[in-house]
């Protein structure tokens, strides 16, 4: 079971950014990356439509042995890793939005939260505000940003004026990348507003996985570089 394959799954590309960060860390993992490749993207969708679609993705993954499985998406993190967890019996990782490191940093500044509409909502997103304690956090869902991203993936250049109203409307001291798909404008970000000024949930998910893998022997023995499969849905 140690040399089967790591699952990771979001909605398109998002999970991407996730996948980089785990073979990082674990680049003698093999991996499945699997992604919802229908166009509506998952942060306008309705809770009971965004734990099917991660629910298939997941079905998708353990049907290739998957040992464990990466919810590469803060809003299927959000809505529905808790039921996911109590359906299958493998282990799970998944995204938040990486707030406590960046109220550790700016403990009293200006904190923006981008995320998906979805994410915003949800009670479990509404507990980690609450218990972070900093009272300029600002929270801004993004309904297309995701989408935008998908639709530029090879020219994400045509974003740079999206980036630059959003940081220019709120003048944050510090940026939460909420949602897996905006991490492909992290380089944007760092430059128009500071590199160590912009947060993101991949770095700790895959710290994460690496310890739960340990925790149950589960990290692989091979000596050479993993390989990656990727799937559509
Ligand atoms: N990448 C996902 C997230 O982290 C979902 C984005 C979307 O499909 O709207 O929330």
């Amino acid at each position: 079971m140690k040399n089967a394959p790591i699952g990771i799954f979001d909605s398109g590309s998002g999970g991407l950014t996730t996948l980089d960060s785990c073979r990082s860390l674990l680049p003698n993992e093999n991996y499945i990356y699997v992604s919802d490749a229908r166009p509506d993207g998952w942060g306008g969708l309705t809770e009971v439509n965004i734990a099917r679609r991660a629910s298939e993705c997941v079905d998708k993954l353990l049907s290739c042995g998957c040992k464990a499985v990466v919810a590469a998406c803060n809003t299927a993190t959000e809505v529905g890793i808790g039921l996911l967890r109590d359906n299958y019996s493998v282990p799970f990782v998944g995204l938040e939005p990486a707030l406590k490191p960046a109220v550790r940093a700016f403990p009293d500044g200006k904190i923006l939260v981008l995320c998906t509409p979805a994410t915003a909502r949800q009670t479990k997103f509404k507990e980690l505000l609450s218990c972070c304690d900093n009272a300029h956090i600002k929270v801004r869902p993004q309904p297309e940003l995701a989408k935008k991203i998908e639709k530029n993936l090879y020219d994400l250049d045509v974003l740079l004026p999206e980036v630059e109203h959003i940081i220019e409307a709120d003048k944050p001291d510090a940026i939460v990348l909420g949602c897996t798909h905006y991490v492909f404008l992290r380089h944007m970000f760092e430059r128009i507003a500071g590199a160590d000024k912009v947060f993101d949930g991949n770095g700790g998910a895959a710290r994460r996985l690496k310890s739960i893998l340990a925790e149950r022997g589960l990290l692989c023995d091979r000596k050479n570089a993993g390989a990656v499969e990727f799937h559509k849905i």
